[in-house]
């Protein structure tokens, strides 16, 4: 079996956006003087607060990962002396619950690492400073934490580098610039974590990663992709396998590095690229940014596979000046179980209550995150303690209003201006990402985020018909579903608006293919190369469809072709190799192959068709070689595991050419062929009575098959059962009576 190539669009890059000098404005309310240090009567019982015992644990832990020197906070709190100098500031930002910074409201979803003081700690500190911020006895203060400016994890086990670092002027506007990082192994890893390393920290705003699975970037700016490419939205090519983006890849200064959860790394091949969008500040002095991301390995693959959604209402912002309480909204329905793993609100300026429930299917109402006071520079992705577990039919909403008067602090226009959405720092954004990992998937449904990427994208191109992307992805979520007629009718209507698009006729034609009609998809494939001479999935799709319909000479010349344009493509020179071995030239075909698996060791179609060869040249050691591993690419595929059996056979191995045949019956039970060759292997073993099983199980199947009568007659003959050899050999030369065998079987039986 071959797969069509066609392509998945993945538009990735949360947008993040900030204005160029937000103001930072207090709203830390004035901390009434503490009663007790006013008071006439001040109660003596109460016992000191003092730094020693009760605030240094207290900002240790609550405070001293962002203050302590070269943390994300303007000064440090690590010491006494330093704590002294800040008090009063410290109980007016603590009353105020400015600081720890922290957006969502306590009570609307519960969150890891969530930094909220209790009532109790404000009054302490509140009650500390009251009472002249004594030190008390410095023999009982726990030690200052120790902050490695480095590898929180440890030494990653790979670190990729900027090769050229990014020169950021000393003033101008907030910089976004695109960074590509080749993975440079030869094998794909298993990400459990991830840091980001920037050499200038303290002009990094924030920093995401973008895995490119296509290195389709890359291609698009061979010339400049090694000096970074500005931008804030970038369209990703996701290539030939459904293979949507599954994790939040984001950083800010002084995020403690999180593993994922059990089960949930991600993964990176060969091939892949990796892309640091950075969000740079100028500082006012010249700085030159460079980036390390290191990456932490575990030998386990992913065996849950979540998915990031998003809701969004970029459209319908359009937000006059003037107006305080400008909303809008979004909603999705869950077409599966999923588990809630993280969330991501996202606004610019004027954003100021961000909102995200769940009503259930019983109509219940679930909080999932509520930001009532928004601010875009402490944004964060916020990981639930447990995940949240949303069933099937439940509805996702996103509600978000935005202030854009005056009186926003935030706001970066005065007066303000009529704002839109858009990706320019003046322009606003409505934005909900969620993390889900589908559950309670019944075992042979298709896959669960193929049914969440079909509704997300129905979604979003019935609220907006000009929405291309959604529409394409739609349709390529369909063919992944094998609902081909739906799959061409939407890649249609992608062509209606593009008609020049050759990625989107080359999907129409797979899909038209997979439907049944190659005729068709062959005029899409072939407009396609028209329109591109460099399409190579077009040509490789047109060349298998030749290669279906025995045209071996067209196909061989329609491979050689792509090869011109993409001379590394294992599946191409495999492809070739088939053609050839059409045209019976199995000497240049098995070169082909070779030649294929020395761009992919891996390539399937050259495995398989190099062990044939090698069973058919009598050399079954080489054909197990090649066999295994084809087999171990497509462990369902019952063909090779019944040319596997056959070379182990052929090479003695009889007791695991048993264990493939078993294995393939396993997954095609009602195969008269395999069953037959079972009975063959295990009359050669001399397990005779099994080898009869079989065999009637290959003729239960194949009641007409004339040779499978005469082999069970040879069986039982041999078994001393002549009755039943005759009465088999019989029904043989019944059905076939020039069967010269089975005359011959049943004139050497003894006579009763
Ligand atoms: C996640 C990082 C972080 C944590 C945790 C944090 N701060 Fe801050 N803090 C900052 C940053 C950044 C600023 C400066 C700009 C701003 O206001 O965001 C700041 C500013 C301050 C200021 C000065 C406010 C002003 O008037 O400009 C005080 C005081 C302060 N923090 C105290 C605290 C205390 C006390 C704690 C612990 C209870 C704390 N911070 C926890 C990051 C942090």
């Amino acid at each position: 079996m071959r797969f069509l190539r066609c392509t998945a669009l993945a538009l990735v890059g949360c947008v993040f956006l900030s204005w160029l000098h937000p103001r930072r404005t207090m709203r830390a309310a004035q901390v009434p003087a503490d009663p007790g240090a006013t008071s006439h009567s001040a109660p003596p019982a109460v016992p000191a607060v003092t730094w020693s015992r009760q605030i240094a644990p207290l900002v240790y832990q609550n405070c001293a990962t962002c203050h302590h020197p070269g943390g994300g906070g303007p000064f440090s709190l690590l010491t006494y002396q330093e704590a002294f100098r800040h008090g009063p500031q410290m109980a007016q930002v603590t009353q105020s619950r400015y600081m720890p910074p922290w957006l969502p409201a306590p009570g609307y979803g519960d969150f890891l690492g969530a930094r909220r003081l209790s009532d109790e700690q404000i009054a302490l500190i509140r009650r500390w400073v009251a009472s002249g911020m004594p030190e008390g006895d410095a023999s009982i203060a726990p030690p200052p934490p120790h902050y490695d400016a480095t590898w929180q994890l440890g030494k990653p086990d790979l670190i990729l580098t900027i090769e050229h670092p990014y020169a950021l002027a000393a003033g101008g506007t907030d910089v976004f610039r695109n960074f590509v990082l080749p993975y440079p192994l030869t094998a794909t890893h298993y990400i459990r974590a991830m840091q980001i390393l920037p050499s200038a920290p303290q002009v990094v705003h924030h920093a995401n990663v973008l895995i490119d699975r296509t290195a389709s970037f890359r291609r698009r700016h061979p010339a400049d992709w090694e000096d970074g490419i500005p931008g804030m939205e970038l369209e990703l090519d996701a290539g030939n396998t459904f293979d949507p983006d599954s994790h939040f890849l984001f950083w800010k200064p002084d995020t403690p590095v999180l593993e994922e959860p059990a089960g949930m790394p991600w993964r990176l091949d060969p091939g892949n690229d990796l892309i640091l969008n950075m969000h740079l500040k100028p500082s006012g002095k010249p700085e030159t940014i460079g980036a390390q991301i290191g990456l932490y390995f575990t030998p386990e693959p992913a065996s849950k596979h979540p998915m990031l959604l998003e809701l969004e209402d970029d459209r319908g912002l359009d937000i006059p000046a003037g107006d305080r309480s400008f909303q809008v909204q979004d909603e999705l329905e869950l077409p599966v179980d999923v588990d809630l793993f993280g969330i991501y609100p996202h606004a610019h300026y004027l954003g100021k209550e961000l909102e995200g429930w769940a009503i259930l299917p019983d109509g219940r109402k679930q909080w999932l995150i509520r930001i009532p006071d928004w601010d875009i520079d402490r944004q964060s992705v916020y990981r639930y303690r447990t995940p949240v577990f949303l069933p099937r039919g439940t509805v996702v909403h996103m509600h978000y209003v935005y202030d854009n008067s005056e009186d926003n602090v935030h706001n970066p226009n005065t007066p303000p201006i009529r704002v839109r959405a858009g990706n320019r720092s003046v322009d606003e954004m409505a934005h909900l990402w969620l993390q889900v990992l589908p559950v309670n998937t019944a075992k042979g449904s298709p896959d669960p985020r193929l049914l969440l990427e079909e509704a997300w994208m129905e979604h979003r191109a019935k609220r907006n018909p000009g929405d291309l992307i959604a529409l394409y992805n739609l349709a390529s979520a369909l063919a992944g579903l094998g609902r081909y007629a739906e799959a061409a009718a939407d890649y249609r209507q992608v062509l209606a608006a593009n008609p020049r698009d050759a990625r989107t006729l080359n999907s129409l034609g797979a899909a038209l293919e997979n439907a049944g009609d190659s005729s068709a998809a062959e005029k899409e494939f072939t407009q396609a190369i028209a329109l591109g001479p460099d399409n190579c999935d077009a040509q490789f799709n047109l060349a298998e469809l030749e290669l279906k319909r025995s045209q071996f000479a067209q196909a061989a010349e329609q491979f050689r072709d792509l090869l011109r344009n993409c001379p590394a493509d294992a599946g191409a020179q495999s492809g070739l190799g088939v053609a050839l071995l059409g045209e019976g030239d199995s000497a240049s075909a098995e070169a082909e192959f070779e030649h294929a698996l020395d761009l992919d060791p891996a390539n399937f179609t050259a495995l398989y068709h190099l062990g044939e060869m090698a069973i058919e040249s009598g050399s079954p050691e080489r054909a197990v070689e090649f066999l295994q591993k084809a087999s171990a690419q497509r462990p369902d595929d019952v063909d090779t595991r019944e040319r596997l059996a056959m070379a182990y056979a052929q090479s003695g191995r009889q007791a695991d050419a048993l264990t493939q045949l078993r294995a393939a019956v396993q997954l095609s039970p009602g195969d008269a062929n395999l069953h037959a060759l079972l009975s063959q292997v295990l009359s050669a073993a001399g397990q005779l009575q099994q080898a009869i099983e079989e065999q009637n199980q290959a003729l239960h199947f194949e009641p007409n098959d004339a040779d499978g009568w005469n082999n069970l007659g040879v069986l039982e003959a041999r078994l001393g059962h002549t009755a039943a050899a005759r009465a088999d050999f019989e029904r043989a030369l019944q059905l076939a009576p020039d069967h010269a065998q089975a005359r011959a079987n049943l004139a050497r039986l003894p006579r009763q």
